[in-house]
C-alpha cells in the first residue's frame, strides 16, 4: 500500500508544483489567516478519485471536503496541500501530507515536500525514508543544544490557549526555534534529525497522521502535552527524538499550570 501512497501523493503535488507562483483565488474559512484555494481543491480531487480508483470500499478523512465514511477498516486521512498560506505568498515550502489507517491505527503514510522534491514515507515496523534514504531522529539529549520547530493555529487571537507562553519558554530554554508553515514537513524533519522537537497546540489529524508514524518509524516518539498516546481527538502535539521528550514535557506542563 505505501507504493500506492507515495505514487499519488507525487502525482498530487506536481498538480500543486504547477500551480505554484500563480495568482490565486482564496476562498476564506474562519477568518483572513486560514483560507483555501483553487490547487488545495484540485490535489484533493486527485487523491480521492485515485482512492476511488484504487481501493473502492475504503474510507476517507480530507480536509476540505470532510468525511466519505464506509464500514471499511481502512481510512485514508489527507492534507492535500499543507501549507497553504505559505503556498499562497509564494514561499516554497509545502507539502502533500497522506496516511492510511487500519482500525485507527496509522499503517502507512507518505509527506510530500513539494518544491524539494523530497519524498517522506514510512510503513508500521519497516522503518522511515526521504527518497531511498533511511531516516534516524537526531542523537542529541540536551535542550540548550535543541533546534526545534513549532506552529501558530488561525485561531490563536481568539483561542491562544498558551501558544505565545510556550513559544517565549522554549526560546529561553532551546538553542534556535523555527517556524516552517507546513506541520507535515516539521514532523519529517524531526524524523531526519534536523529538529530535535516540535510541538504545536492545535492540530488536525490531516496534518500529523502521516507525519507522526514517519518520526515515530525513525526512533522519534509522538504524544500529547501530557505525554498521552495520540487519539482520534489528540489536538496538541509533541514530536521528538525522544531523548528531549521529558525536557520539552516539563515545559509545557509548567506553561498550562500557570
Ligand atoms: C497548517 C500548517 C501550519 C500549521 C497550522 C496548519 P494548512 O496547515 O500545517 O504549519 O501551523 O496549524 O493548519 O492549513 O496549511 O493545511
Ligand atoms: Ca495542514
Ligand atoms: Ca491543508
Amino acid at each position: 500500500m505505501i507504493d500506492k501512497v507515495v505514487e499519488i501523493a507525487r502525482e498530487a503535488g506536481t498538480a500543486v508544483r504547477k500551480g505554484f507562483g500563480k495568482k490565486h483565488s482564496l476562498e476564506y474559512k474562519t477568518n483572513l489567516s486560514n483560507f483555501v484555494t483553487e490547487t488545495d481543491k484540485e490535489s484533493e480531487r486527485i487523491i480521492i478519485d485515485f482512492v476511488k480508483k484504487e481501493f473502492p470500499s475504503h474510507s476517507v478523512l480530507a480536509e476540505e471536503s470532510g468525511e466519505h465514511r464506509s464500514s471499511s477498516e481502512y481510512l485514508w486521512v489527507i492534507d492535500p496541500l499543507d501549507g497553504t498560506s505559505n503556498f499562497a505568498h509564494g514561499l516554497p515550502i509545502f507539502s502533500v501530507s497522506i496516511g492510511v489507517q487500519k482500525n485507527g491505527e496509522t499503517i502507512c503514510g507518505a509527506v510530500y515536500d513539494v518544491m524539494r522534491d523530497e519524498m517522506f514515507y514510512a510503513e508500521m515496523g519497516s522503518g522511515s525514508y526521504c527518497n531511498s534514504e533511511k531516516l534516524s531522529v537526531s542523537k542529541n539529549d540536551d535542550l540548550k543544544k535543541s533546534m526545534l520547530v513549532t506552529g501558530f493555529p488561525y485561531d490563536i487571537s481568539e483561542n491562544p490557549d498558551f501558544a505565545m507562553e510556550r513559544f517565549n519558554a522554549f526560546l529561553k530554554e532551546a538553542r534556535a526555534i523555527r517556524r516552517l508553515g507546513s506541520a507535515a514537513i516539521d514532523f519529517c524533519y524531526v524524523a531526519s534529525g534536523v529538529f530535535d522537537g516540535f510541538w504545536e497546540v492545535s492540530l488536525n489529524s490531516w496534518d500529523a497522521c502521516a507525519g507522526s508514524l514517519i518520526v515515530e518509524e525513525a526512533g522519534g516518539v509522538v504524544t500529547d502535552f501530557n505525554e498521552k498516546r495520540i487519539t482520534k481527538g489528540t489536538k496538541q502535539y509533541l514530536a521528538s527524538n525522544g531523548k528531549v521528550h521529558q525536557a520539552m514535557i516539563d515545559i509545557l506542563k509548567a506553561v498550562s499550570n500557570i
